[in-house]
């Protein structure tokens, strides 16, 4: 069922855009304290990192340059199958460059670890990982995230980036759906 209103969809507030705001701000700060000044390419992967991209990267005082990728996991419905296929690639050559993998959320943790691997055989200087969100199924796979926003439990969550159906990425917060929209 369609509802005109999308307060209406959600069955309730996981994290609120003041409680997002904070926890990002600590994220930027720990960044800065490891990256010391060096530069950071920050890797934003399309679509649902475009509003943490955005914060995170405001929140930094180191140097940062930024470059988008935009990867699709093969797989049936909605569990990630870990092949992936290169929809959008960076611009950027990442050579000698200490970049910093910018995500939403990691569910198995598949996809980030064959994004991982693809952009390390490119000679970075280093690759690391900074995510909002994860999920306990994320333990799975052997993935070091190094910044991670917030622990959840496994429900489906929308907002501040993350979608269903393409609806909900506007959001300034995180939350999950009423039933009735996705059944
Ligand atoms: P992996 O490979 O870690 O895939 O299983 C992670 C991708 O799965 C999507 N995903 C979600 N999207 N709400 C969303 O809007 C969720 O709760 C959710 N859980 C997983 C998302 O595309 C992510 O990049
Ligand atoms: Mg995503």
């Amino acid at each position: 069922m369609d509802s005109q209103d999308v307060q209406a969809d959600l069955k309730h507030v996981l994290y609120t855009k003041e409680q997002i705001q904070t926890r990002v701000a600590e994220l930027a700060a720990q960044i800065d304290a490891d990256y010391q000044g060096r530069d950071v390419l920050l890797v934003g992967v399309l679509k649902g990192a475009v509003m943490i991209m955005a914060d995170l990267s405001r929140a930094l005082h180191s140097h940062v340059t930024m470059d988008w990728m935009a990867v699709s996991s093969y797989g049936s419905g909605t569990q990630s199958s870990g092949v992936v296929r290169i929809l959008k690639d960076l611009e950027t050559d990442l050579m000698g460059k200490h970049v910093l993998i910018v995500e939403d959320i990691i569910d198995s943790g598949l996809t980030l670890s064959w994004l991982r691997a693809n952009l390390m055989s490119r000679g970075p200087a280093s690759v690391e990982i900074c995510t909002l969100l994860r999920k306990p199924a994320a333990a799975k796979v052997e993935i070091d995230v190094k910044y991670v926003g917030y622990e959840i439990p496994n429900e489906f969550v929308v907002g501040y980036g993350l979608d269903f159906a393409e609806r909900y990425r506007n959001l300034d917060f995180i939350g999950t759906l009423a039933p009735h929209v996705y059944e």
